[in-house]
């Protein structure tokens, strides 16, 4: 038997635990060795005294564990603004990498990144939720055959409410910028949805590895929860595949919904709604349909498949070239000239109890819902709360500078 492929894992105690589970539990053939955990409050994560016994080590900072080890791959599930920073770190040293998304937070970053793995030659594969899922790259590859005939428009939604639970769980959730002014852009389009505006742009990416790229990116933000960054957005993106999308989610809403999908190619609809056992459908002009079964594959996958990709040598399916349009999106929609309305206090409802308490705005789920059957921003519905006049930016912002202009309606 060859021998093990060695990991050392970034993050532990949040998103991080999931990557571990699966580390210490895996499939016979995984043939991989966990050496170190690098977490700098990992005294907070219960089962370190257990991952001690086993001889892994532990690491407060990801430098620290460099200066003494290599290893062959790095699985991030660390805060968004340290990725660049830590992928850039193990390209230095050999390693490969497998990054929680998003890949980071400006395009300048994501060319470094792009730099550094020419440069060292190193897989680095980014982790969103469903580009790396049999379903979809099957799906993939047959729009790239043109089974469907060219794409018209696609549009994607998810509505997950979210409590304070999650926005008290550390003291980067919904933040523009850290407390030392590092980006971090934090919000359902950069991360607990990412996938889904990340799998509108893939799936009518050029080739398997990339992604379509966005031009010009019209984004509505909408502020319900007391936070520095937005909670809730519909993006139209026009693309150079000629293809525009509309993406639209929110954390603060009354029900979950979603994340639902529905493609308009020239012969044919996709569509997928999530739900148990839920699958893509495609159905043709001509009335026959198919069926491409469920792109939610369990998490753990993306953890086999990067370690089948470093192992046979092919390229990431999830890349960097492929991972950074979503982070231009992010950056433009970032920018957007009517900055982040906060929703009218009058809207506003608290539903549950502290620390499970969600903040809701009432009406939104129906307005959102008319957003994605009309392919349309909210202000161009004449909903109330979002037509208040633009803000014209005088200033043309970098991605890495932030748009924190606010309208309190
Ligand atoms: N794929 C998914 O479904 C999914 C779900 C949740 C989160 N995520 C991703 O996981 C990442 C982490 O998010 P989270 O919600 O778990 O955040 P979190 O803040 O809950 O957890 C982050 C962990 O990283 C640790 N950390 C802080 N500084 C560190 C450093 N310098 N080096 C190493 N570790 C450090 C923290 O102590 C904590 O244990 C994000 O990229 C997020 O988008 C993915």
């Amino acid at each position: 038997m060859s021998e093990p492929l060695t990991i050392v894992l970034a993050g532990i105690n949040g998103y991080g635990r999931r990557y571990l589970n699966a580390i210490l539990n895996p499939p016979a053939h995984a043939n991989i060795k966990l050496i170190a955990t690098v977490d700098p409050f990992g005294e907070k994560y219960d089962r370190l005294g257990e991952l001690r016994k086993k001889g892994v080590l532990h690491f407060n900072s990801l430098q620290e564990f460099y200066q003494s080890h290599t290893v062959d791959l790095l699985v991030i599930a660390s805060p968004i603004q340290l990725h660049a920073e830590q992928i850039c770190l193990a390209l230095q040293h050999g390693s490969n990498v497998l990054c929680e998304k998003p890949l980071c937070c400006s395009t300048e970053d994501a060319a470094r990144i792009a730099n550094m793995q020419r440069r060292f030659n190193r897989h680095v594969t980014v982790a969103f939720q469903w580009s790396f899922s049999g379903a979809m790259q099957e799906l993939k590859a047959d729009i790239l055959a043109g089974r469907f005939g060219a794409p018209k428009r696609l549009r994607c939604m998810a509505l997950w409410p979210r409590d304070q639970v999650y926005y008290q769980r550390n003291d980067w959730a919904g933040k523009i910028r850290d407390s030392i002014g590092r980006a971090v852009f934090d919000s359902p389009v950069n991360n607990a949805c990412a996938h889904c505006l990340h799998n509108l742009l893939h799936v009518i990416g050029p080739t398997v590895y990339t992604s379509a790229n966005p031009l010009r990116v019209e984004a509505e933000l909408f502020r319900a929860n007391p936070i520095e960054n937005y909670d809730t957005a519909v993006l139209r993106c026009y693309t150079d595949a000629g293809v525009p999308l509309l993406f639209v989610t929110s954390h603060a809403t009354r029900n979950l919904l979603g994340p639902m999908f529905y493609f308009e190619f020239e012969n044919a609809v996709l569509h997928y709604h999530e739900a148990p056992h839920a699958v893509i459908k495609v159905t043709f002009e001509t009335g026959s349909s198919l069926c491409y079964g469920c792109p939610t594959e369990p998490d753990e996958n993306k953890l086999w498949r990067t370690i089948e990709t470093i192992r046979s040598n092919k390229p990431s399916w999830s890349s960097i070239e492929a991972a950074t349009s979503h982070t231009h999106a992010v950056a433009m929609a970032q920018q957007s000239p009517r900055g982040i309305i906060s929703f009218p206090k009058r809207l506003i409802r608290r539903i549950g109890q502290t620390p499970h308490e969600t903040i809701v705005v009432q009406g939104l789920d129906s307005a959102l819902k008319r957003c994605y059957e009309a392919f349309a921003l909210p202000s161009e519905l004449g909903i109330a709360w979002a037509t208040k006049p633009a803000l014209q930016s005088k200033v043309r912002l970098t991605s890495t500078q932030s748009a924190n202009r606010e309208i309190v309606v």
